[in-house]
């Protein structure tokens, strides 16, 4: 546009052009590599008529914020590792097409920083470009309880999901389906001295039983991961045991004491009374051998009880005692023997009535009508 005004000023503006070409120009690009991944360092000059000396790589970290060499190559391919970074850092570049780049491998946390690549030209001196490396550290993600929420009025913690010391903070969410109305969500978040965030996501809810073995998800998404986490957890609510059945194994006299609670009853305990007293057996185990009398005809109770209570349950047993048997026996074959005797009685009438009957209707009809 200027060029239209004066052929002097065009004149001016290309000569400054082509100045700044020949002081050459060092490009990079600042570059984002998660923990325990390789990072490669672009760097390179531009074209130059001059004769290269030297391509030079410094950095700073948090750790060590002024500039130290790491790097040196030199035009006749010489390449100068120094400090502790030569065991992960590779030449990659090529110094025909005047490319600095390197290969960092293995990155941390500490590796971040500011990367400084030096072109040296003789004669007009060093050309250097910086170079951000930023490193993400994805989470460790874990769900769980710390305390396990017990039933009851007051609201609480129902699970955490945790993801932590990453970099950036992760994003924690719930996946909470028909829990969605019930739970709410509380998150806090926390950074330590390396700029680590740990992510703490709470449900926190009234725990009730309903709420138990009730399923959950937490979605966990951060940009080192390669997709989104989801971790399934079911709700755990303790609780005192609620209902007891009681249920007879066979006709053993064996009776077995069940519960619903949580966790699972640690303490079973029989009688024959309810309050208890005059224990026929108490313990972990849930069952009951009854020796079978006839004062066993009675009701059984069973105390089933965990560390937040107890719940009783009962069972009448009824036992048929052998002469309450015998007499069932008797009384069957009885019976039997009495329906036999009446069909047999039955079919003998029958017979009977129709020989009868066969002979009446044998006998002439004349003799009927000649009355008449
Ligand atoms: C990467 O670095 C970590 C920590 O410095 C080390 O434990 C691990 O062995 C290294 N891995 C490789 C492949 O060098
Ligand atoms: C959860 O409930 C809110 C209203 O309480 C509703 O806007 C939202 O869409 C629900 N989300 C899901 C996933 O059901
Ligand atoms: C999580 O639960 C869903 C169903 O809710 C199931 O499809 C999926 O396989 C589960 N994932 C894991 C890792 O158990
Ligand atoms: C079980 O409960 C009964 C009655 O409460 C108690 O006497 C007994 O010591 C308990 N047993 C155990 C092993 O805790
Ligand atoms: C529980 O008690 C019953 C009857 O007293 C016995 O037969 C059974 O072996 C016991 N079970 C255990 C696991 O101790």
């Amino acid at each position: 546009m200027v060029c239209f005004r004066t052929g002097l000023t065009c004149f001016c503006l290309l000569f400054l052009f082509f100045t700044s070409i020949k002081a050459i120009k060092v490009i990079g690009r600042d570059v984002t590599v998660t923990a325990g991944d390789d990072a490669q360092l672009f760097c390179e000059a531009f074209k130059t008529t001059e004769p290269l000396t030297t391509i030079r790589w410094q950095r700073r970290t948090k750790k060590k914020p002024t500039n130290a060499d790491f790097l040196v190559v030199t035009s006749s391919g010489k390449e100068e590792y120094i400090n502790t970074l030569r065991e992960r850092v590779k030449f990659a570049g090529n110094l025909a097409v005047l490319d600095g780049s390197i290969r960092l491998g293995n990155v941390t946390l500490l590796d971040e920083g500011i990367y400084t690549c030096i072109f040296s030209v003789f004669p007009s001196g060093p050309y250097k470009t910086e170079i951000r490396l930023r490193v993400q550290v994805p989470p460790v993600v874990t769900v769980g309880t710390d305390v396990p929420a017990v039933a009851g009025d007051t609201e609480g913690i129902l699970g955490t999901c945790t993801a932590a010391n990453a970099k950036p903070a992760a994003e924690v969410l719930w996946s909470l389906g028909a829990l969605n109305n019930t739970v709410k969500v509380q998150n806090t978040v926390t950074v330590d001295s390396e700029d680590r965030y740990t992510v703490k996501s709470n449900l926190i809810g009234t725990a009730s039983k309903d709420l138990n073995q009730k399923k959950v998800q937490c979605v966990v998404t951060h940009p080192g991961l390669k997709q989104e986490l989801e971790l399934n957890y079911t709700l755990d609510i303790h609780y005192p045991p609620q209902v007891v059945y009681i249920s007879s194994a066979g006709d053993q006299g064996a009776l077995q004491c069940e519960a619903d609670a949580n966790p699972k009853p640690t303490n079973f305990t029989w009688s024959r009374y309810f309050p208890v007293k005059e224990t026929l057996s108490s313990g972990v185990n849930s069952s009951l051998i009854v020796q079978l009398t006839p004062d066993s005809n009675r009701p059984y109770y069973c105390v089933a009880s965990n560390q937040y209570g107890e719940a009783v349950g009962s069972f009448y047993m009824h036992v048929k005692t052998s002469t309450e048997s015998k007499i069932l026996w008797t009384l069957f074959i009885l019976t039997l023997v009495a329906v036999c005797c009446f069909l047999i009685w039955k079919f003998e009438l029958f017979q009977r009535v129709n020989k009868i009957l066969r002979r009446d209707i044998g006998q002439p009809v004349r003799t009927e009508s000649s009355d008449h």
